[in-house]
Order: structure tokens, then C-alpha cells, then sequence
């Protein structure tokens, strides 16, 4: 089931990456690659560094050693077209919701006539149309999350980069969003790379999953997810589904059960 961490078309590369915060060190010698129009899922125990390898990939925060690249250029820094999804949604409370995917756009130099087209066209594909001069506390955290959705994909980044996108909403929202991104990928297939503590999110929605594990971290695992496209409802009842989830959980547990015997000695 393990899948070489590289690919010939490859969006992002991360090569040697290793991150310490002072004595504490996260993750090292992590090595991968996403492919153009690939959907990549990292799961891991909390605290493994999923958030810090996400934000070194966003440049964000700078990685103690190795590198990383988005299209062969060196992240050093937040490049362009490089968008980032955050778990609490991140929308300006004093902004509508058109200020908000506005915002972004403006931020990547949009002209006034491009924000003009593409704002109403991106609060319509996430659902939210009618609800443009809504303020965020007028919305329910899905339909905030949509809004935060619809910033990132409004830019159309090259590389989309979501933390935990759904872990803030109720269990349905969360499945009808999942299903809507899928939908909204098979429309635009965007690269997109997203950390998630759910291991039927990561096998739904992934095309390959990157197990982190270890302390510090680094790719225990690639699980290529060979499950039939587009994905849906009907992938949930596929037995490659069931397979693929206890195959992950499994790994991750591993993990877990060594921790607990750790303590127990
Ligand atoms: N800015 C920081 N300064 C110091 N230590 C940090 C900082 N950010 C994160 N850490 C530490 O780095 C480790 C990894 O944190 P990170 O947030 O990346 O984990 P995670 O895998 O995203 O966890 P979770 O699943 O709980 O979100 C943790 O031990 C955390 O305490
Ligand atoms: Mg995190």
C-alpha cells in the first residue's frame, strides 16, 4: 500500500523538511510530493506537527532544515496563489460576506472589474448566495466556513491548503461540506493539501494519505487511495472505504497503544 513520496508533475515539494521550535523538535526529514491537481490528507496523533508542516508549506514560519518549494520556487515566505483554509474560519467580523472573499482577492491584486465577476461567482458556488451582505455573526459556523471557502477559491491559488477545514461545524455540515468540495474540485481540480483528525474525511476526500508518526515526527506511511472518482455518498459504502479506514486507523493506533504502555511502565 505504500506509494513513492514522489511524483513527475509535482505542485509542492517538501525535501528533508525538519522543524524545531527551541529544544523541542517537531518533525525532521519529511519528504513529499503533491502533485497538480492532487488532493493530499496528513493524519496524525495531536501535537505531531501537522499545523507547523501546513504553515511551513504556507510560509508561514520557517523550517529549521530542508526545503520546500511550490512549483520549483523556495518558500521563504507567503507566495502567491498559495491559499490557506484555518479551522476557525478567520473571516473578519466587521466585514460582509463579499468584503471578506473580497479581501482576499484584493490582497492577490485583483482589478475592481475582476473582483466584481468573481466574487458572486465564488459565494454562489459554495452556497451562499443571498447572503452577500451578511456579517459573519449572522451565519452559522458552516455557512462561515463556506465564506472562508470561498476566499480561498476565489484567488484560484495553485495550491489550496485547509487545517482541519470542518472540525469546527456540526458532524452533518461537516459531510455536506466535504461532499461540496468534492464537487467544487471536480469542478476546478485544484492541489490541495488538508489536515484532518477524521480518518473517513482523510480517505473520502484524499487521493493519498500521509501518515505522520513519531516523536519527532516524519512520514511513517503513504496510503494511496485507490477508490473510483468522483467521489460521494456511494464511496462511503464502497468495501475499498472500510478497507482503506481500518488500515489507517489501525496505523495510527499503533501509536496510541505505545503511548499508553509508555505511561504505564
Ligand atoms: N509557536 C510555537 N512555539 C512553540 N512550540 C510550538 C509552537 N507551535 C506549535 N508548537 C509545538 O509544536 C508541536 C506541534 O504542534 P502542531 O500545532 O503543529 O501540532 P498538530 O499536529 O497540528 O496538533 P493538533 O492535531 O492537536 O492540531 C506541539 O508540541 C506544540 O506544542
Ligand atoms: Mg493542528
Amino acid at each position: 500500500m505504500p506509494s513513492p513520496a514522489t511524483k513527475p508533475d509535482a505542485r509542492i515539494g517538501v525535501r528533508g523538511a525538519g522543524k524545531s521550535y527551541g529544544n523541542l523538535e517537531v518533525f525532521r526529514n519529511i519528504n513529499l510530493e503533491v502533485g497538480d491537481a492532487e488532493i493530499v490528507a496528513i493524519v496524525g496523533p495531536s501535537g505531531c506537527g501537522k499545523t507547523t508542516l501546513l504553515r511551513c508549506i504556507d510560509g508561514l514560519i520557517p523550517l529549521s532544515s530542508g526545503e520546500i518549494a511550490v512549483e520549483g520556487e523556495r518558500v521563504d515566505h507567503p507566495l502567491p496563489g498559495v491559499a490557506m483554509v484555518f479551522q476557525h474560519f478567520g473571516l473578519f467580523p466587521w466585514k460582509t460576506v463579499s468584503a471578506n472573499v473580497a479581501y482576499g482577492l484584493r490582497l492577490a491584486g485583483a482589478s475592481k472589474a475582476e473582483i466584481a465577476e468573481r466574487v458572486p461567482y465564488f459565494i454562489k458556488l459554495v452556497g451562499l448566495a443571498g447572503f452577500e451582505n451578511a456579517f459573519p455573526y449572522q451565519l452559522s459556523g458552516g455557512m462561515q466556513q463556506r465564506c472562508g471557502l470561498a476566499r480561498a477559491l476565489a484567488i484560484e491559488p495553485r495550491v489550496l491548503l485547509m487545517d482541519e477545514p470542518f472540525a469546527a461545524v456540526d458532524a452533518q455540515t461537516r459531510e455536506i461540506l466535504q461532499f461540496e468540495l468534492i464537487r467544487i474540485w471536480e469542478m476546478r481540480p485544484t492541489t490541495m493539501v488538508f489536515v484532518t483528525h477524521s480518518i473517513e474525511e482523510a480517505v473520502l476526500m484524499g487521493h493519498r494519505i500521509v501518515v505522520l508518526k513519531g516523536w519527532p515526527s516524519s512520514v511513517h506511511e503513504i496510503v494511496e487511495v485507490d477508490l473510483p472518482h468522483p467521489r460521494g455518498r456511494s464511496t462511503l459504502a464502497h468495501p475499498r472505504f472500510a478497507a482503506l479506514r481500518e488500515h489507517v486507523w489501525s496505523t495510527l493506533m499503533d501509536e496510541a497503544k505505545a503511548a499508553e504502555l509508555e505511561l504505564q511502565t
